[in-house]
């Protein structure tokens, strides 16, 4: 659609940026601190771990001047679930408390709206060990945290989101380096973990309307539009079959209560169904969100070659992304798009196409939680760093999302990653995503001093005009 006019940015609009708690505080040992499963998870030899990352659990203050200098009208950050209880069940943390209530605080002193993600991957290694999420026991931990983070905060934080990207750490479990044992088993284990999330995540939203007033909560899921190969009809049935299961399976769940209909029969064609105890669709039926946060990088293609099982893909991205399942879906490289030096396809106009696609499905209000190009910054003299090719990125999704509220999108905010450089999950320190630079290297600690990149002064502007001034 084009349109002649523009809708504006909505007044009040939440601008803002994100982080997550493993990937930016550091201070993995300190004040009481557990351990959770990244910081133990295996890294590659040339990348970082997560035990020192920005050290922002000792700069949040300087860190936060500069996020209010930006103007950031929000902050999204992760709590470490560790810090609050170290084990996952039983004794709080007191000191780990009393962090999160001085960022908060900082954060309010600044006029900045504490948006918090309850989990962002680092589950307490204690709960691992006695089998993760696939314990149904997880489920009543992450309740109980949830009570505590409601009752500790509920006054001045009054938006919540349960857990990031749900979908992607049952979509590739490996990755996180959480898995063991034979394929086929790992596979009926994420299916059962996935319920046991869900079941969690609709009583803490549940819970969330009853303990904090004014309160609002949604799940923060990474959703992205499914393009066919081509206008074949297997194709078309291949994009479906994904969108099923990377997208509309966690979201069906979440606002409908429900499990999605194509996802469910995958599940039972591979014979990995999880176990539904009695109560749990019901449970489900009774959460319910206020709001839907989404991550978006890039959106995803697929070919559906269903007589060629054994034929090689041509996606070549970033391999950790690659799901295929044999006789629904094969990835496939799009050869419409552009890609960054780490091999992610760019595709603002899927943006906007995922923004309606959301809306329209499940109209509720929707707030961008992650976007943002991951790149090798280079620190130049007088401390500059000219990241011309993330304000590109940036502007053209903001430029979708502008276009996307003018074809009648309700969105409310939106959180590039990273307010600050952090270490990236994968790809150490070096793969940038920050509007700050943090002065060090993968080994070398350096000074971690706090530069401004190009793009801080450009997204400070976006921020004053309210997304006039791209
Ligand atoms: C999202 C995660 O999947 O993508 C973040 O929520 C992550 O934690 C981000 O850092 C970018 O991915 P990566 O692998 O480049 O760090």
């Amino acid at each position: 659609m084009i349109h002649n006019e523009l809708k504006d940015f909505p007044e009040n609009f939440l601008w803002g940026a994100s982080t997550s708690a493993y990937q930016v505080e550091g201070a993995w040992n300190e004040d009481g601190k557990g351990l959770s499963v990244m910081d133990v998870g295996n890294h590659p030899d040339d990348v970082t771990d997560f035990k020192v990352c920005s050290d922002h659990y000792h700069h949040y203050k300087e860190d936060i001047a500069l996020m209010a200098e930006m103007g950031f009208k929000t902050y999204r950050f992760s709590i470490a679930w560790t810090r609050i209880i170290p084990e996952g069940t039983g004794d709080v943390n007191q000191k780990g408390i009393d962090f999160y209530n001085n960022l908060i605080d900082e954060l309010l002193k600044h006029d900045i709206e504490p948006l918090v993600t309850m989990y962002h991957f680092d589950l307490p290694l204690a709960l691992q060990k006695k089998g993760g999420w696939e314990n149904r026991g997880t489920v009543d931990a992450f309740v109980n945290y949830a009570e505590v983070l409601f009752n500790e905060y509920g006054d001045r934080v009054k938006y919540w989101l349960t857990i990031n990207e749900q979908n992607m750490m049952i979509l590739h479990g490996n990755a996180l380096g959480l898995l063991e044992g034979d394929p086929e088993n790992v596979k009926k284990g994420l299916y059962q973990s996935n319920h046991h999330m869900l079941v969690a995540q609709s009583k803490v939203f549940d819970l969330c309307h009853q303990k904090v007033e004014d309160g609002k909560i949604g799940p923060a899921p990474n959703i992205s539009t499914v393009y066919p190969a081509s206008s074949k009809p297997e194709d078309i049935l291949a994009a479906n079959n994904y969108s099923a299961i990377r997208n509309w399976l966690y979201l069906d769940a979440a606002i409908f209560g429900r499990y999605n209909a194509t996802a469910w029969s995958f599940m039972e064609e591979k014979g990995i169904t999880p176990e539904i105890k009695e109560g749990d669709m019901e449970i489900l039926k009774s959460g319910n969100p206020d709001f839907i946060a989404f991550n978006y990088y890039t959106s995803a293609s697929v070919e559906g070659d269903f007589e060629n099982q054994d034929k090689a893909s041509n996606f070549n991205g970033d391999q950790q992304v690659v799901d295929n399942e044999a006789g629904l879906y094969r990835r496939y490289q799009n050869e419409y798009l552009e890609k960054t030096e780490f091999g992610w396809e760019i595709d603002p106009v899927g943006f906007r196409t995922t923004l309606r696609e959301i809306y329209s499905r499940y109209n509720l209000p929707l707030i961008v939680t992650e976007n943002g190009l991951g790149a090798y910054d280079k620190l130049e003299e007088e401390d500059t760093v000219n990241d011309d090719y993330r304000i590109k990125y940036l502007r053209k999704h903001i430029k979708q999302a502008q276009l996307a509220i003018s074809d009648g999108v309700e969105l409310f905010g939106f959180c590039p990653w990273s307010a600050i450089d952090l270490v990236s999950t994968h790809q150490g320190i070096n793969k940038r995503y920050g509007f700050i630079y943090v002065n060090r290297d993968e080994f070398d600690l350096k000074d971690m001093r706090r530069i401004r990149k190009k793009s801080f002064y450009w997204y400070k502007d976006v921020i004053k005009s309210n997304g006039k001034k791209l």
